[in-house]
């Protein structure tokens, strides 16, 4: 983790009062060698009194040594905090006089004065005749309970330094600790961002992929428009049944394109899922592989619960069929028959299942056909296939499995909730 920037302490410290005594106490106290400077330039004797003698003697000098400004009214205070803050210096804290002459008293001042700066801390000056602690707590309120202290007049020079230290020590803890916590959530956002990009680039290779599938098809039903028919129709039936497959193709492919854009605006603008039956989208899938069955010589045998329904989107669905039909037609190479069925499940929800009678699948490699990259056809596959069933299956709360006995076949088993 990057460390934080180490900034010099604020020592910075305002005193409001009216009285100009009570305002020299607080600077001798407070700044003691400042006022020292000043009076030995005076030829004057230091008149410092305890506070100035008893640093000394504590040998901890510049821990007592705060930068004072002074204001003699709330007002004036005010004009203080705004002036600084608009050079971007703060105060750490204020040491002010609860009961003061002009337009705002001290309470009024602190409430003004943390509108422009909400972290200020502040000690009250009171004297027996002022507000109590109590009536101070319920004015300043509770936001600010812990932003204010204060000091019963008259006060020593070793309260005032003390309560000044506190100041400026906790106004630093809090500030170091606020740097923190913004600190980490940088952190966290550049991670949220990197895991975007990854899921992203997931998205995108699965996108490639998809997309990739149904250009082909779409070549396969342009090459077959201009080729020799195979089937008893004539050449204008062909092509208009081939233009319609290859406009389900098109519209699948614009599908997908639109779920993409609205990830990458990480919008919810993709639409929420509706209720539709299942065949729906398996018949969809089987129009637009037609002609690799044909090709392949393989046939389907289709037990069908047309009114079967999940909630979902259509498009997706027509993802998952197309991939587990893919996969099934590449591995009957030699044709086969494909069994299909669809049946709602007695304890709720829709069975689906797929079993070819290609080779299987290998009992080391049973386990690892859900992983993305898994493939066991080379250059010719991606390995995302059924992870993208899975994802989309999953996302709509089902599940998907598959079984497989080597030289016998693979069967596809998807429930929907
Ligand atoms: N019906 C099936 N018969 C035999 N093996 C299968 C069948 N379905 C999947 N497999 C095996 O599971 C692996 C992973 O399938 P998946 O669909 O995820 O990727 P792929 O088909 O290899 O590539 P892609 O689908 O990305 O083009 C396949 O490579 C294959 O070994
Ligand atoms: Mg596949």
């Amino acid at each position: 983790m990057k460390k934080i920037s180490q900034k010099p302490e604020n020592r910075r410290i305002l005193v409001v009062d009216d009285e100009p005594e009570i305002r020299q106490g607080y600077r001798r106290f407070l700044s003691p060698e400042k006022i020292e400077r000043i009076e030995s330039s005076r030829s004057a004797p230091a008149q410092a009194g305890d506070a100035v003698g008893a640093e000394g003697k504590d040998g901890d000098g510049p821990v007592s040594h705060f930068e004072v400004t002074e204001a003699i009214s709330g007002d004036q205070a005010l004009e203080i905090v705004q002036r600084e803050l608009s050079v971007g210096r703060r105060f750490a804290g204020a040491i002010v006089d609860v009961r003061m002459p002009g337009r705002i008293d001290g309470l009024q001042f602190m409430q003004k004065a943390w509108e422009m700066d909400p972290n200020l801390l502040v000690v009250l000056a009171t004297a027996y005749q002022d507000r109590s602690v109590d009536e101070i707590a319920r004015f300043l309120g509770a936001r600010f309970q812990d932003q204010w202290d204060y000091l019963n007049k008259p006060f020593t020079s070793g309260e005032i330094i003390q309560k000044a230290r506190q100041l400026v020590s906790s106004w630093n803890r809090r500030e170091r600790e606020h740097a923190y916590v913004e600190q980490i959530k940088l952190q966290q956002n550049a991670m949220v961002a990197q895991e975007q990009l990854a899921a992203v680039g997931k998205l995108a290779h699965s996108i490639g992929h998809d997309l990739g599938n149904i250009m082909q098809q779409i070549l396969t039903k342009l090459e077959l428009e201009n080729g020799p028919g195979s089937q008893p129709e004539s050449r204008d039936e062909r092509r208009i049944r081939l233009n319609e497959e290859m406009i389900e193709a098109v519209e699948l492919g614009s599908t997908i394109c639109q779920d993409l854009l609205a990830f990458a605006r990480r919008s919810r603008e993709v639409a929420p899922p509706n209720r539709i039956a299942i065949a729906a989208p398996l018949q969809k899938s089987l129009r637009l592989l037609r002609q690799l069955f044909r090709k392949k010589d393989i046939t389907a045998e289709l037990a069908l619960d047309e009114s079967a329904e999940t909630v979902a989107h259509e498009a997706r669905l027509v993802q998952v069929f197309v991939n587990l039909l893919t996969n099934a037609v590449q591995a009957m190479a030699d044709g086969g028959k494909l069994k299909i069925s669809l049946r709602k499940a007695a304890a709720g929800g829709v069975d689906f299942e797929l079993s070819d009678n290609g080779p299987g699948i290998a009992v080391e490699c049973l386990p690892q056909v859900f992983e993305p990259l898994f493939t066991t056809k080379g250059a010719g596959g991606n390995g995302l296939g059924l992870t993208v069933c899975k994802t989309i299956i999953e996302s709509y709360g089902g599940t998907i499995a598959i079984e497989s006995k080597v030289q016998a076949g693979t069967t596809v088993r998807i429930h929907f909730s």
